[in-house]
Order: structure tokens, then C-alpha cells, then sequence
């Protein structure tokens, strides 16, 4: 497929482009500084000289707690600036996967979400990226939303990268364990993406890793191998601008129909990522 990727400089985008690039699709993936997506034209006109068969979407405004402090900023890039990829694909007839988040859950049902279940998004980045749902749907018909949640890979600053990080200069680890949801890894997801858009099924998809845990055990397993502790805490031990959902795991059998295969867990894909970046020794 003809494949052009927003936010191509960004984590998941680096990623998804390279794991397009080895299924030898044509790909296009291109960084904020070559086309920002808030500028209507430039989405127009890029689209329409490159025509490809699908845009997936991974631009967007990530600073959760900082959207707090700057909602204007958070919902034009998740919101306009999705809502412009999506006025372009219908315009030319593109299809359009669009990466969204557990945050658009509250996290107050204590069971996985599925697809269909009731949103009601805590922060201004998950109303930002709700707003980018709504629009993707208003205009096209041949979309994936895929939302997925605690991204971490080798091509950004991420939660595993920081927790090795500390452990390894002997920083205290204070972590919070009444937060629950699924870690989820740039190279497991792409590989996902890859898979759904071959299938041709649109509509919504909840695609993480496997498994359920929390940042505490999360830190823990991340940490396994350099015997150091990690200390639980309570969310109101550690205050932020932005509300976090207590249990936002995804349930994710949609998206096993759909690709006929299981998801991989998220003890699996860490281990992989901790050999590939951190170069982790056998415990
Ligand atoms: N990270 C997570 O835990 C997580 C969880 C659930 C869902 N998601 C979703 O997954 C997707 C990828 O996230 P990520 O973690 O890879 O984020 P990321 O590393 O911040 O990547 C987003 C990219 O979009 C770029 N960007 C920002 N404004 C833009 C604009 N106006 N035009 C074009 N590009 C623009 C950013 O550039 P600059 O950095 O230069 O601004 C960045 O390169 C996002 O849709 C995010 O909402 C992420």
C-alpha cells in the first residue's frame, strides 16, 4: 500500500514508519516540521500530490499534564489538526487510522473498556483526543481508530527509559500502584497497525499489549535485573495537573477477531524491548 504517516518524527510514527518500511509498503512518513497538521493547506495540498492509500494519524499533542496549562495549544493539534487529515482523506478519498488513548475513558467501571463503552475522558488531553475521534467519524467512513494506552519504545523518552534511568543512578523510586492499565510498546503496536490495515475492517479497535498492571508492578518488572526497590505510593501522594483514570484497561477481543491472532503480553514485549535498548543482562 501507498502509506503517508503524520507525525513521523515522533515515537509511535518512527515506529510505525520503519515497521511499514520492512512490510515493504510505499511510505511516506513524514515529521511535524515537513507537514504540521494544523495548517489546512499544507494537509491539502501534501494529501493531493501524494495520494496515498491510507494517512495514518500519529501526530498529536502528548503532554498530558502540561494540556492542563495550555488547552488551546492540545485541542487544535488533537482536535483541528486530526479534523484537517480527516477533511483531506474525504476530499480525496483516503482511508485514515487514528491513533487515540485509554484516556478517554474515567476509569471507573473496574472492567476493561470496550469499543463501544461509554466515554467520559478526565483530562484535557483525553477530551482533546475525543474531540479527534468525533471528527475522524463526522467525515469519513473508512476510518481505524485504535486506542492504546502507556506507549513506551526505543524511539522517545518514555516511562521505562526514565525508571532504568533512576535505578541505575540510585535515585529513590516512588511509584503509584492504584493506577491500573496496560504498558504497551511502539514495536508491538505498529506491528498491529500493519495488520489491521491489511484487513480492510474498519471502525474501532482497542489494541495494547496484553495483561494488566500497575505503574508500581510495572516499575518493578522494568527494574527486575538491577535488584534495586521500589517504593508503592497512592496517587494523592504524588499530585499532578492532570487526572489520570484509575483502570483503563482495554479489552481487546474485537481486535483478535479481526487479525485472528492474540495479543502479546506486556511482560513479553518489555523483555524484548529491555534486550534491544538496555542491553539487560539474564537475571
Ligand atoms: N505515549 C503514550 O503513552 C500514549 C498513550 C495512548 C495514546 N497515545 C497516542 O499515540 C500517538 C503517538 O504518541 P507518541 O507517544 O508517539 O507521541 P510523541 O512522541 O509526542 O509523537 C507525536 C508527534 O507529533 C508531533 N506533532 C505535534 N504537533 C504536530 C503538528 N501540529 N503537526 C504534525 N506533527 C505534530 C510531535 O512533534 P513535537 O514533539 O516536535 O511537538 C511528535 O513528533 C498519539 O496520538 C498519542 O495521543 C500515546
Amino acid at each position: 500500500m501507498k502509506v503517508l504517516i503524520t507525525g513521523a518524527g515522533g515515537m509511535l510514527g518512527k515506529a510505525v514508519t520503519s515497521c511499514m518500511e520492512s512490510r515493504e509498503h510505499q511510505v511516506k512518513g513524514l515529521p511535524k516540521e515537513v507537514l504540521d497538521v494544523t495548517n489546512y493547506a499544507q494537509v491539502l495540498e501534501t494529501l493531493s500530490a501524494e495520494r496515498p492509500e491510507i494517512v495514518i494519524h500519529g501526530a498529536a499533542y502528548t503532554k498530558v499534564d502540561q494540556a492542563e496549562s495550555e488547552p488551546e495549544l492540545a485541542y487544535l493539534i488533537n482536535a483541528y489538526g486530526t479534523e484537517n487529515i480527516a477533511i483531506a482523506c474525504s476530499k480525496l478519498g483516503i482511508q485514515m487510522l487514528y491513533v487515540s488513548t485509554d484516556y478517554v475513558f474515567d476509569g471507573e467501571q473496574n472492567r476493561p473498556y470496550q469499543p463501544w463503552d461509554q466515554t467520559r475522558p478526565l483530562s484535557i488531553y483525553g477530551k482533546s483526543k475525543l474531540a479527534g475521534e468525533r471528527a475522524v467519524q463526522q467525515h469519513l467512513r473508512q476510518y481505524y481508530i485504535v486506542r492504546t494506552s502507556w506507549l513506551y519504545g526505543p524511539h522517545g523518552r518514555n516511562f521505562v527509559d526514565t525508571i532504568r534511568q533512576m535505578a541505575t543512578e540510585g535515585k529513590p523510586l516512588r511509584v503509584v500502584s492504584d493506577q491500573f492499565g496496560s504498558p504497551t510498546c511502539t514495536l508491538t503496536l505498529s506491528e498491529t497497525i500493519a495488520d489491521l490495515i491489511a484487513t480492510g475492517r474498519w471502525g474501532i479497535y482497542h489494541g495494547t499489549d496484553g495483561g494488566v498492571t500497575n505503574w508500581f508492578e510495572f516499575a518493578r518488572e522494568i527494574t527486575r535485573d538491577l535488584k534495586v526497590s521500589v517504593t508503592p505510593i497512592e496517587t494523592k501522594d504524588m499530585p499532578r495537573p492532570a487526572t489520570r483514570p484509575k483502570y483503563s484497561v482495554l479489552d481487546k477481543t474485537t481486535l483478535i477477531h479481526t487479525l485472528g491472532r492474540e495479543v502479546v503480553p506486556w511482560q513479553e514485549s518489555l523483555s524484548m524491548y529491555l534486550d534491544l535498548k538496555h542491553a539487560r543482562q539474564p537475571v
